[in-house]
């Protein structure tokens, strides 16, 4: 399935897409706000495995590939820990081609990843967790109707310091009354 936004087409991940992936997730400037494992050194072959173990676990996680209109490859989404019972999931991105930050692309796969998940996986809750200091993505998801819920002190130890990390999340209830207004 591709999802056609304003500006960018999203598509799942692929093979071919793991080795802008590997480029982007050893790049520190691009991993300094990831909430775990942004400190360890990724091989490409820890890609190609990895993306071989989430082929068999679709129904727990999804991943996407993120292109400009002109089929640039830009960054990768996902949402993951999915509950079919509780009907909720966890919703992450990240724009890996940093002469793509600013242009507001962050919160236009936002929008694009609670739509899917509201309209096409039937979903009732998606959530995250952002580094407190991370203000580019918490604009974003506030930009895109999600909401502050709470704050785990001191979860991410990074640059020889902890720091906290927020939970934000949005209601499919609260996505409609955004999409009347
Ligand atoms: C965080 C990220 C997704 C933001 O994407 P983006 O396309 O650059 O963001 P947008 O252009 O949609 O901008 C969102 C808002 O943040 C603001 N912003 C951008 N950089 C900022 C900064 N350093 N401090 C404060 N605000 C900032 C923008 O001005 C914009 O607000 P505005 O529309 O009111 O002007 C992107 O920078 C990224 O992928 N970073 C690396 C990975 C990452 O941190 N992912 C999130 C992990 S939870």
């Amino acid at each position: 399935m591709i999802i056609q936004g304003l500006n960018l087409i999203i598509k799942g991940l692929e093979r071919k897409d793991l080795h802008d992936r590997h480029q982007w997730l050893n790049d520190p400037e691009i991993t300094k706000y990831f909430t775990n494992l942004a400190s360890i050194p990724l091989s490409e072959t820890d890609l190609f495995n990895w993306y071989e173990s989430i082929s068999n676990k679709k129904s727990q996680e999804l991943h996407f590939s993120i292109f400009t209109g002109d089929l640039k490859h830009i960054g990768g989404a996902q949402l993951k820990a999915i509950d079919w019972k509780n009907r909720n999931a966890e919703l992450g991105l990240f724009i890996g081609d940093k002469s793509e930050w600013g242009k507001g692309y962050g919160t236009e796969i936002t929008g694009i990843l609670i739509h899917y998940g509201f309209h096409e996986l039937n979903l009732h809750r998606l959530w995250l967790r952002v580094d407190a200091e991370n203000l580019a993505a918490v604009k974003c998801y506030q930009k895109s109707g999600m909401t502050r819920e709470g704050i785990f002190r001191d979860e991410v130890f990074r640059e020889n310091a902890y720091h906290h990390s927020i939970i934000m999340s949005i209601l499919r209830d609260e996505y409609r009354q955004n999409q009347q207004a």
